[in-house]
């Protein structure tokens, strides 16, 4: 990613255009949430895990991470030049491409689940994807979520969401979701995998899993997915009327 990191700036603020950052636990709806926004609201969606999953794929499919979970970081930060990640509008929505090849399937697999924090944590990469994201956010326009979006990516994002649900309810949630696109899973399984990543993400030196002070929480637990589009819109529609 030949990617220099930059102090985040906008083009064009006359625009009327906004950043809205998602940010929040594995699993807890916040990529439905973003992209339901950005679709109502006409904006770009950018899902920035699916980022770091694309950095995992690379990874493992290059025997960068061994057995024991143990990745080279050398390796994976020396070669994160030859990584290009973007996104590609398929007849299915919105996919994750990897050097061109389509692997949205791929990355959303459990193995890559397993593998994905340890990625994430490696400061080269983060510096790297943090810096595509910056670009993709130049314009405004724009609903990305993540781990780190109004903390770190978007400092300045005109709106901060910040999502959380009970450990239980988010594993039944992405088990719900596997289950449904058929992939042989286990409720414990995905449990496991959900605490694992939030500890990892919460923990980890660079860019922690953290609510930016002026982010709105929202606890989903006892939402539908209606209602919680609802109001997220509604949290749009505010900022946009404060501004004026
Ligand atoms: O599965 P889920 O939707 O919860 O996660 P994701 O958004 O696809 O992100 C996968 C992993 O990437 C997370 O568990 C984090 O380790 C990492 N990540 C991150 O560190 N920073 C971000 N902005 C987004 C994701």
């Amino acid at each position: 990613m030949n990617f220099e990191p930059e102090t985040y700036m906008t083009t064009d603020d006359s625009s009327g255009l906004i950043i809205v950052a998602v940010d929040g636990y594995s699993s807890s709806g916040k990529s439905t949430m973003a992209k339901a926004l950005a679709r109502n609201v006409g904006y770009r969606y950018i899902d920035s895990g699916a980022m770091y999953r694309a950095v995992t794929l690379y990874a493992l499919r290059n025997n960068m991470i061994s057995s024991d979970r143990s990745v080279d970081t050398t390796r994976v930060a020396a070669d994160l030049d030859q990584i290009r990640i973007d996104f590609i509008l398929t007849s299915d929505g919105q996919h994750t491409t990897l050097n061109g090849e389509d692997v949205e399937k791929e990355i959303r697999s459990m193995h890559v689940s397993n593998h994905v924090s340890p990625i994430a944590a490696i400061p080269a990469v983060r510096h790297a994807l943090v810096a595509r994201q910056q670009q993709f956010g130049r314009e405004k326009g724009i609903v990305m979520d993540g781990r780190d979006i109004g903390t770190t990516v978007f400092p300045d994002a005109e709106l901060k969401i910040f999502v959380n649900a009970s450990a239980e309810t988010r594993a039944q949630r992405r088990f719900q979701e596997l289950m449904a696109k058929g992939a042989e899973v286990n409720y414990e399984e995905v449990l496991a995998n959900v605490v694992h990543r939030d500890h990892i993400d919460e923990t980890r030196e660079e860019s922690p899993l953290r609510k930016a002070d002026d982010a709105i929480v929202l606890d989903n637990s006892c939402m539908t997915e209606d209602e919680q589009n609802r109001w997220m819109l509604d949290r749009f529609n505010e900022t946009i009327s404060r501004r004026g």
